[in-house]
């Protein structure tokens, strides 16, 4: 059987990335079947589901997804949104342990999130009296499993993490803090250390280089993830992967469906493509093909940008000088 990806364009800049994403997958000849599926706030116009049970199929026996941006600002404050539908997509798959690494110039960091549990997935509603409230919930198998994950990638790195996380006001925080202290134990060659979120975020932008691996937990990774691609020339450039222990997983930009750029024909294709890197990587072991990826976004880095990294080039025309690298 071939190896087959699914590939989701997404809404707003996603379809204009995806054509980019498409275009070297092809050109890397690996024999990949792309099955491009309806999600987002498209498939939540079109089809009345952000998530259609259809795509959910195809994403569970895919070997790799390939996810665009999703999110359309008709949307904001509406009680059906596309952004559930994401966030069902990453429990349905379980895909707990989220990579977003971060690197260029003397900064080389990476963020291990939880993805599948905490203030996104705890309970929420409105009280009688009008009070409204989201409530963050972890179980400790849920902190461990992270937390083995990050322990493991830090022991392949320089064996340095720094848990982020709020202990001097989080119950969650302290349990937490507990866990990863007792799975330390299994992690001796790796150097450990706690720092408070808010501490975290002041020194990622005083001493980036400071951090190897960080983990933490669902909320204060999303922040801290933007915070360092911030730190690392920008939106434009920050991949990621999500990652179960079994099944396949979903591999997608940091950044968000930029709307106020969309359909200008310049968003910055190099984190959908970085994340191609990601899914070659982790999610289909093609380490080969991977670096030629990297290798080629570099490249093109070097002398093709668009305009939210310092330049004047349009999306195909970063696509274009990607291919001709490759
Ligand atoms: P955003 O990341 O879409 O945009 C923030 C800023 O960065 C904007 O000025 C945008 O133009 C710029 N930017 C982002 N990616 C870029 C790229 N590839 N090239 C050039 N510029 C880029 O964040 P937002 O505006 O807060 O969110 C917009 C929508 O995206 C919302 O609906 C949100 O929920 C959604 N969102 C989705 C994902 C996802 O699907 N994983 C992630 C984040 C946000
Ligand atoms: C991200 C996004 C999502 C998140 C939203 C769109 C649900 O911001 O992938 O970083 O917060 O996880
Ligand atoms: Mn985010």
């Amino acid at each position: 059987m071939g190896t087959r990806v699914v590939l989701l364009p997404g809404d707003c800049i996603g379809p204009e990335i995806t054509r980019e994403a498409r275009r070297v997958l092809e050109a890397l000849d690996l024999g990949i079947e792309l099955d491009e599926q309806p999600f987002g706030a498209q498939a939540l116009r079109e089809l009345g589901e952000a998530l259609p049970e259809q795509t959910l199929e195809a994403c569970r026996s895919a070997d790799a997804v390939l996810k665009a941006p999703i999110g359309h600002p008709d949307f904001d404050g509406a009680a059906v949104r596309p952004e559930q539908g994401l966030m069902r997509l990453r429990a349905e798959l379980d895909v707990y342990a989220n990579l977003r690494p971060a690197a260029e110039g003397g900064i080389d960091l990476l963020i291990v999130r939880e993805l599948v549990s905490g203030i996104y997935f705890g309970a929420s509603g409105t009280r009688e009296d009008g009070t409204v409230y989201d409530t963050c919930e972890y179980h400790p198998r849920e902190v461990e499993r992270i937390a083995r994950r990050a322990f493991e990638i830090a022991r392949a790195r320089t064996r340095r993490l720094v848990s982020v996380d709020k202990a001097n006001v989080l119950e969650t925080s302290r349990m937490w803090r507990r866990v990863v202290d007792a799975v330390a134990a299994d992690y001796a060659d790796v150097e450990l250390e706690h720092m408070l979120v808010d501490n975290a975020a002041m020194q990622l932008v005083q001493m980036p280089e400071r951090f190897d691996v960080i983990v933490t937990d669902n909320m204060f990774g999303d922040i801290l993830s933007d915070e360092a691609a911030a730190m690392t020339g920008g939106l434009g450039l920050a991949a990621s992967a999500s990652l179960a222990d079994d099944g396949p997983g979903i591999f997608e930009p940091v950044h968000g469906s930029a709307p106020d750029i969309a359909g200008q024909g310049i968003a910055n294709p190099a984190a959908m493509l970085r994340t191609v890197s990601l899914l070659l990587v982790y999610g289909l072991g093609k380490n080969d093909a991977a670096k030629r990826v990297d290798g080629a976004v570099a490249a093109a880095l070097a002398s093709v940008r668009t305009p939210d990294v310092g330049g004047a080039a349009t999306t195909a025309e970063f696509g274009d000088a990607v291919l001709a690298a490759l």
